[in-house]
């Protein structure tokens, strides 16, 4: 049945008058789905709540940081106790010290972190840092990969490999677009191609180990493994962006899970707990190249902000004392099957890793690299998105988006998003 969103939709005619598009990030704008924004109100656990009342199942989640669900008590009664405490001191204090060792406990592998306010700024520090350490200009990312809105991640590919990258943005100097060169995923010639042509100048390859941002675009181990071993070569660090899958599915890093060392790991989302943050982790050697010890500037008036950094321990240590990872993953095989059972006729491929599940509703096996990603798929997934909406769940307004289970879902809910598919995909294809 449709729902009613006129409180929304008042909302967000006040709200482009104010803001660009109504929003403060784009994807909200629901542009890609074609409709309006909801506006929300409270979220507990699994559900949240919009402007007129409705109550929707969130399979987004805040794009990744909740993995215990919204307004977890224990997390909150943290946040609380630290702002009675002072909001912000711009100076040190002991959360810093115990979210750094909740940290590098998870990630044994490494010895430092720095904190900052956001995935995108991890991402522009620990490039910053690989610059610094190997006095070299470029940096190697891949094509559709997400590190966020730094100038030098705006880029996509021009029309010759590596030599021609563009800006993605206007606004991003075309000189420092040029820094970017960028490679297939799940392509190891193109890859060494590039370095044969540009190794000495490339200070580091940056990907995420399991690519979430563009659909989800798992990669082969051996070329995590041949990415290793070029960048070594040719002297390049090797960046693993874990905003996303850093906590996600172990409590530590998801690439030290596969066996697989980068130089350096940048964090963000899960270790806030759903306010602020992001870090940089890697060895002495490499971190303490950042101001005051080495010559790499970074800072930050709310960096290591007693908030967040209360948040992130409290769900960090949620995580290491009562792990839902078998919990999630056996959410995550019930989401599996219900498609299997539910969804036979309809041609759905479910690409799934432990909590995150890309809803692809493509006719091909869902890809491994950008190029791959079938129009018609994408069509498809909008075509259904508000009938989801209306069946009461919440999923990210994008098809190129992932899914988000947390410790809150239950099996029911999941079972129940399949079975409100099966009944809009059925609408859709006329079966
Ligand atoms: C892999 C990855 N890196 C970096 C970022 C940027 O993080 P933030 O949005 O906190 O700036 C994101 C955001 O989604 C991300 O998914």
């Amino acid at each position: 049945m449709k729902r009613n969103y006129e409180r929304s939709h008042e909302l967000y005619a006040r709200a482009v008058k104010l803001m660009p598009g109504g929003v403060n990030s784009p994807v909200r704008a629901f542009k890609s789905v074609g409709g309006e924004p909801l506006y929300f109100k409270s979220a507990r656990g699994s559900r949240f709540t919009d402007e007129d009342g409705n109550e929707f199942v969130d399979f987004c989640q805040s794009w990744g940081p909740l993995i215990l669900g919204h307004s977890d008590e224990r997390v909150v009664e943290a946040v609380r106790r630290a702002a009675f405490d002072g909001l912000s001191y711009g100076a040190c204090h002991a959360g810093e010290i115990e979210l750094a060792e909740l940290v590098l406990q998870a990630m044994p592998e490494f010895e430092r972190v720095r904190f900052v306010s956001s995935g995108t700024e991890a991402v522009m520090t620990a490039l910053r840092l690989a610059r610094g350490v190997t006095g070299r200009s470029h940096i190697l990312k891949f094509e559709g990969g997400y590190h966020g809105h730094s100038d030098g991640l705006l880029v996509k590919s021009g029309s010759g490999l590596a030599t021609l990258s563009i800006a993605s943005s206007a606004g991003v100097p075309d000189e420092i677009a040029r820094t970017t060169l960028i490679a297939p995923f799940d392509d190891e010639d193109a890859v060494s191609e590039i370095f044969q042509k540009h190794g000495g100048d490339i200070a580091a390859i940056i990907i995420e180990p399991l690519p979430a941002n563009n659909g989800l675009l798992e990669q082969r181990l051996e070329y995590l493994n041949f990415l290793r071993e070029i960048s070594r070569r040719y002297g390049s660090l090797l960046i693993f962006d874990e905003v996303i899958s850093g906590f996600r599915f172990r409590f530590g890093a998801y690439g030290s899970g596969l066996g697989v060392m980068p130089d350096l790991v940048t964090l963000g989302k899960i270790i806030g707990g759903g306010l602020p943050v992001g870090a940089i982790v890697g060895p002495a050697a490499c971190l303490d190249r950042l101001a005051p010890v080495g010559s790499v500037y970074q800072a930050g008036t709310l960096s290591g902000n007693p908030l967040s950094l209360a948040a992130g321990s409290a769900t960090l240590k949620i995580l290491r004392d009562e792990p839902p990872y078998d919990y999630l993953e056996k959410l995550g095989a019930m989401f599996d099957r219900a498609v299997a059972d539910e969804l036979p006729q309809h041609a759905v491929s479910i690409k799934r890793v432990g909590s995150l599940i890309w809803f692809y509703p493509g006719e091909k096996p869902a890809p491994r690299s950008t190029a791959q990603i079938e129009d018609a798929a994408v069509r498809r997934f909008n075509s259904i998105y508000w009938k989801l909406l209306d069946a009461g769940f919440y999923l990210p307004p994008s098809a190129y988006e992932v899914l988000f289970l947390s410790s809150a879902h239950t099996e029911g809910e999941i079972c129940g998003l399949v079975r409100a598919a099966a009944v809009a995909l059925r609408e859709e294809d006329g079966v």
